[in-house]
């Protein structure tokens, strides 16, 4: 029995976690798998309700399931909370709390979506790396931190055992795949970006295969831009990663595309990279494929069934080849279709295949 907990969360969320389910569950009838899913409130959902935007029940649900699947927090009528009680401040804490350290975020450009990106497609073409961004220290969570009427601080600290452990899952993931690695720091300026290059450098001895490379984020910045292909697996910390991971989901056409897998040693969730999009809440306008494609995402890490992740990947490039597209890939001239109307596209296409 695998267990799922989902959280639709706030806006989209809700029809794009549907989406999802919609596809799970045609997985499962195909495959024969036996899964159970559980449904908990996060985010101002969760406000709504309780007061908070993360309970304890939700905290627990999450640490006693196989996989969470996340659908979008936030929105407008949550901003004005003082900092601590944003959903913001929520999501950091499920990071934190589930050890999921290591943050996944593909970079991989769907040839019928070339005409997407607002980069010329001979420079996006063939554009596929792995940008792993640290996600349980650095500045998000360094102490001390805060601010009054005069000044405001926060502490960038990583500690050693924090960088080693992503380094290394960065060069297991580059032996899986092209063996080149980019860690992005700004060792020129920041000392904690030294200790974290020479801390990469010392993992680099156990993965003689991988060609490492160090570069400075705002030169990566540029090249992510200038010559995305150059890329196989990036390597960073939460701020770096944070920066570079949305540049390089925008260079692949919409950040309504991309998943995510959050990983730590005992737990994992995924979840699409786009936001809680209030202003299309609710309208069945939202692309459902970042969702869909992160329960691939779950179907690789999580469960080890790389053959059924491959199968949905598959369907969603069928799908985009069949000239289907939801608003936000859309090209003018191009009909646009519904959340529904593209998810019963890409489950009818597992089902056949
Ligand atoms: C992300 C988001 C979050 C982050 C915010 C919403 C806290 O931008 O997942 O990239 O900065 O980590
Ligand atoms: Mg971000």
């Amino acid at each position: 029995m695998i267990k799922i907990v989902t959280i639709p969360g706030d806006g989209i969320g809700s029809e794009v976690v549907a989406s999802a389910l919609q596809v799970l569950s045609a997985l499962e009838e195909k495959h024969g798998l036996e899964i159970e899913t559980e449904e908990h409130l996060f985010g101002g959902a969760s406000y709504d309700v309780h007061g908070e935007m993360l309970t304890e029940e939700t905290l627990d649900a999450c640490k006693n399931c196989d996989a969470v699947l996340l659908g979008a927090v936030g929105g407008p009528k949550w901003e004005n909370l003082p900092h601590e009680k944003k959903p913001e401040a929520a999501l950091l804490r499920i990071r934190k709390e589930l050890g999921l350290f290591a943050n996944f975020r593909p970079a991989k450009v769907y040839d019928a979506l070339l005409n997407a990106s607002s980069l010329k497609p001979d420079i996006l073409s063939g554009t596929d790396f792995m940008v792993i961004r640290e996600l349980t220290g650095g500045i998000y969570f360094g102490q001390p931190r805060g601010y009054d009427r005069e000044r405001g601080w926060n502490t960038m600290v990583y500690e050693q055992h924090e960088v080693e452990r992503i380094a290394r899952l960065a060069f297991e993931t580059a032996m899986k795949r092209q063996k080149r690695l980019t860690s992005i720091d700004k060792a020129n300026v920041l000392e904690c970006s030294q200790f974290w290059r020479n801390i990469v450098h010392e993992v680099h001895k156990d993965f003689p295969e991988v060609e490492l490379n160090d570069m400075y984020v705002d030169n990566a910045a540029m090249q992510v831009v200038r010559d995305p292909k150059q890329f196989d697996v990036i390597v960073t910390k939460n701020l770096f990663g944070d920066i570079i991971s949305d540049i390089s989901g925008m260079i692949t056409g919409s950040l309504g595309m991309l998943p995510s897998a959050s990983i730590g040693s005992d737990h994992a969730l995924y979840e699409p990279i786009h936001g809680s999009a209030p202003d299309i809440a609710g309208q069945n306008k939202a692309n459902p494929i970042a969702t869909i494609a992160s329960v691939a995402m779950m179907f690789e890490h999580s469960l080890s069934m790389q053959h059924i992740a491959d199968e949905i990947y598959t369907a969603i490039e069928r799908v985009l080849e069949s000239g289907m597209r939801t608003a936000d890939i859309a090209n003018s001239g191009d009909s646009i279709v519904s959340t529904t109307e593209i998810t019963d596209a890409i489950t009818a296409n597992l089902e056949v295949s």
